[in-house]
């Protein structure tokens, strides 16, 4: 029934999805395990019948029936912390649920060169390593804040990294 898939993981409140929600053709996923921001993503995106919002983590999700059948997964601004202490098991879901010519984007405020934090910088490097497990094609770059696209800098996080004037982002674009 849908040209296109997409999911957003963590998603938060759901405002990353609003750039695309009136692209009827596509569906658009929205993954958020937290009580809180999940009933704010409903009502933000109740008037979208192409939006499914879910209220899981994606080490929970089952997701039979999309099974390398995602075309875009996006992951905009991880809790660093998720990206270490369950990269093994995340980066393999999120292979498990792209298509063939699907792409896995990834958003953060951690850069490995001067990101202040070690322990970050250590939970990107983790993720990066069980990423390149998993596929064969992975491009890193960091990017500026006029870089990240709307949807990026729409999210709840992208409006205060702009108030907090953090200006240097990694990308990650991975593809199978
Ligand atoms: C830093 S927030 C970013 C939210 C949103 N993407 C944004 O940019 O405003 C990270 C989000 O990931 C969610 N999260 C944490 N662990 C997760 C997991 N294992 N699977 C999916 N979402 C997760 C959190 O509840 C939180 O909403």
């Amino acid at each position: 029934m849908y040209k296109t898939k997409a999911l957003f993981i963590g998603c938060g409140d759901a405002q990353e999805l609003l750039p695309l929600a009136d692209q009827q053709e596509q569906l658009l996923i929205g993954l958020e395990p937290t009580d809180e921001l999940f009933a704010r993503a409903c009502d933000n995106l109740k008037d979208f019948k192409n939006v499914l919002l879910i209220k899981q983590r994606i080490q929970d999700w089952e997701a039979a029936e999309y099974l390398g059948d995602i075309d875009q997964i996006f992951f905009i601004f991880p809790t660093p912390a998720v990206l270490r202490g369950q990269a093994k098991v995340n980066t393999a879901k999120i292979f498990s649920l792209l298509s063939q010519n699907g792409v896995f984007i990834l958003y953060t405020e951690v850069t490995l060169t001067d990101w202040p934090d070690p322990d970050d910088r250590a939970r990107l490097q983790a993720f990066l390593q069980s990423l390149s497990e998993e596929c064969l094609s992975i491009t890193v770059a960091e990017i500026n804040y006029e870089q990240l696209p709307l949807m990026a800098k729409q999210s709840h996080c992208g409006i205060l990294f702009k108030a907090h004037n953090i200006t240097k982002f990694t990308l990650i674009e991975a593809k199978k």
